[in-house]
């Protein structure tokens, strides 16, 4: 979900406007908007319009007369409730003096919602966000603020607000626990928003919020406080990103502008890392000693979706270059399943956004068993970025598009130096050292080869826009691409995929395999290219069709894309990239809505 508030001496309503454009990759199934009228008498007060549907749909909907240069805005991605217009925010109390946004999730919702009710409340929305509007309109407290944080002692769960008051139009105020929100310092104007994304356009100044930290702002100044009343004292910090990273710059969707950008990424996070003279990595926000990475016995790398996929293929590059047994778990598995944590464990969250709860959970758990957590982490100053003891930033830029590309290519990418600088802590040569080096050197050069395929690759998809369903498979190296290909597909298609390790599929998804259900086999130039031929013969030997990501034309295959060779450690960062432009180009044929597939929001911050 998306917040976005302005305060100052522009109307209001085509900044909010704009400001939810740009967050609708955050959520996208309703959205809504209060502001305090400019109006005297009846009409003024707050004013609010919402409904299901995306922005444009609020856009049409907005009411002739919506003038006022004080408001707040939403855009909703459902999770207590259906995605229907009475359960889009703001909500609002009987009164309509308070209007609330809010992302994150009130835990003790029903309970809050059973006492008001007993009480005479009448509720108009399932959500469980209507409960904090009724307590804040209930609360007696004198200042806005203090009937806020009366409100907010009721409530357990997490949060990100923004509140307007009929009764204090010269103020915004804003609350956050567990769920990020920024403001963005103008000249006599202010905004607050859940991510820097819908600020940037407008001012590069900004304040993140702590847990437990509330805000008031006013045109012309802020002030934050905790959720007991103390004060707090922040300082603006310039935020890295222009405006026109969040821009299309030309493409017709964020997706393939994403992965048309992946050469220049991760020219960006090699950049000013590497050692040449002693084949060595330089990672200043790690923070972790020579001694430390020496005696760690094992890694365990935690994340959800693409980031795990990521760290599956981190996991295989820290066992491969420096012999430390490691492995990929998905952060919302570990959360529940009460772990044993080790102390010589080195715990890795991977996280694109910094803010998926389940990675975050994880993380907050490990650290309250004393466990050494760092973070490979996209966005800067993120939830994860800031709990975590240290950390690798994978420099992708903005990803807006929901599906992951650049960002995991990066984060594959970061993890080659992290693997890279752990192995010549402990065991690799200088001469494997400057091997690696080299070929992470020759990484953006190569990804801009395989993405002049692109014709070649679109022809496939509109023959496999086809499918029915559709099987990833590979061996090792191999079985990270598959996992995230499929992913890939289905995310942004809609057609069925499955991801298998090559050596698995004997075991019962051969089944599976006829005519109409393809298979994209994953077969790098490594020690198991042998092994995998022999696979494709057996799929071949069911009439399976296949299509091949190889270094060299597969006989076996009905197609081969053909991908530069790296180094074997290296590949499957390589291997994944056409795979990318398969499923955009399959979803471009079936006419899906590419940068914002149905069901799912770029940044899952609730369990
Ligand atoms: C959501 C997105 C996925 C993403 C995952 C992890 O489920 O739809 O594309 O990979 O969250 O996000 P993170 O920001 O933690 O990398």
């Amino acid at each position: 979900c998306g917040i976005v508030g302005y305060i100052g001496k522009r109307e209001a309503a085509p900044l909010l406007l704009e400001g939810l454009q740009r967050l609708e990759y955050r959520g996208y199934d309703s959205a809504g908007i209060a502001i305090h009228s400019s109006g005297t008498g009846k009409s003024a007060g707050l004013k609010t319009a919402k409904t299901k549907g995306r922005v444009r749909d609020l856009e049409d909907r907005l009411p002739k007369r919506f003038a006022g240069t004080t408001g707040i805005a939403h855009t909703r991605w459902a999770t207590h409730g259906a995605p229907n217009d009475e359960n889009a925010h703001p909500h609002l109390d009987a009164a309509e003096k308070v209007a609330v946004v809010h992302n994150g999730i009130i835990d003790n919702a029903s309970e809050l919602r059973a006492k008001l009710t007993a009480d005479g409340v009448v509720f108009l929305s399932e959500t469980d966000t209507e409960v904090l509007s009724h307590l804040i309109a209930r609360a007696q407290a004198e200042t806005l603020e203090a009937r806020i944080q009366e409100a907010l002692r009721h409530v357990e769960g997490t949060y990100g607000i923004a509140v307007l008051h009929a009764d204090f139009p010269d103020r915004i105020v804003v609350a956050r626990n567990g769920s990020p929100v920024v403001l963005g310092i103008g000249e006599h104007e202010m905004f607050v928003a859940s991510d820097v994304a819908a600020l940037v356009s407008h001012t590069r100044q900004v304040v993140t919020l702590d847990d437990g930290e509330m805000a008031t702002i006013k045109a012309d100044d802020y002030r934050t406080y905790t959720t007991e009343g103390s004060r707090t004292s922040t300082s603006p910090e310039t935020v890295e990103w222009a405006a026109e990273s969040y821009d299309m710059g030309g493409h017709d969707t964020y997706m393939h502008k994403e992965i048309a950008e992946q050469a220049d990424a991760v020219d960006r996070v090699l950049r000013g890392r590497i050692d040449d003279r002693f084949a060595t990595v330089h990672l200043g926000g790690l923070n972790l000693d020579a001694r430390e990475a020496r005696t760690m016995r094992r890694v365990k790398i935690l994340g959800c979706g693409s980031a795990y996929h990521a760290g599956m293929i981190g996991a295989q590059l820290i066992e491969e270059l420096a012999r430390i047994p490691a492995d990929a778990e998905p952060a919302s598995e570990f959360r529940y399943r009460n772990a044993v944590v080790d102390p010589d464990t080195l715990y890795i969250a991977v996280s694109q956004s910094g803010e998926t709860y389940d990675t975050l959970a994880a993380v907050q758990e490990l650290k309250r068993k004393g466990a050494r957590v760092l973070g490979v982490v996209n966005v800067v100053g993120s939830a994860i970025a800031r709990e975590t003891d240290g950390g690798v930033y994978v420099h992708a830029g903005p990803e807006v598009c929901v599906v992951s590309t650049k960002c995991f290519t990066n984060t594959a990418v970061a993890f080659g130096l992290l693997a890279l600088h752990l192995g010549r802590i402990r065991d690799l040569s200088v001469a494997d050292g400057k091997r690696i080096i080299a070929g992470l050197r020759k990484l953006p050069d190569q990804i801009a080869e395989v993405l002049r395929a692109e014709g070649e690759i679109e022809k496939l998809a509109a023959d496999y826009a086809q499918a029915k369903s559709m099987m990833f498979v590979g061996r090792v190296r191999g079985y990270p691409v598959a996992r995230e290909a499929s992913l890939k597909l289905k995310e942004v298609s809609y057609i069925h995929a499955e991801a298998y390790p090559a050596s698995e599929l004997k075991h019962g998804p051969l089944a599976l395999i006829e005519p109409a259900v393809p298979t994209v086999a994953i077969l790098p130039d490594d020690d198991l290219l042998d092994k995998n031929r022999a696979t494709l013969e057996e799929i071949k030997a069911r009439s399976g069709r296949i299509l091949a990501v190889a270094h060299q034309e597969q006989e076996k295959a009905d197609h081969t894309i053909v991908v530069p060779r790296n180094e074997v450690e290296l590949d499957p960062i390589l291997m994944g990239i056409p795979l990318q432009l398969l499923a955009y180009h399959t979803a471009l044929a079936l006419g899906r809505d590419i940068d914002k597939p149905r069901n799912l929001a770029k940044s899952v911050t609730v369990e």
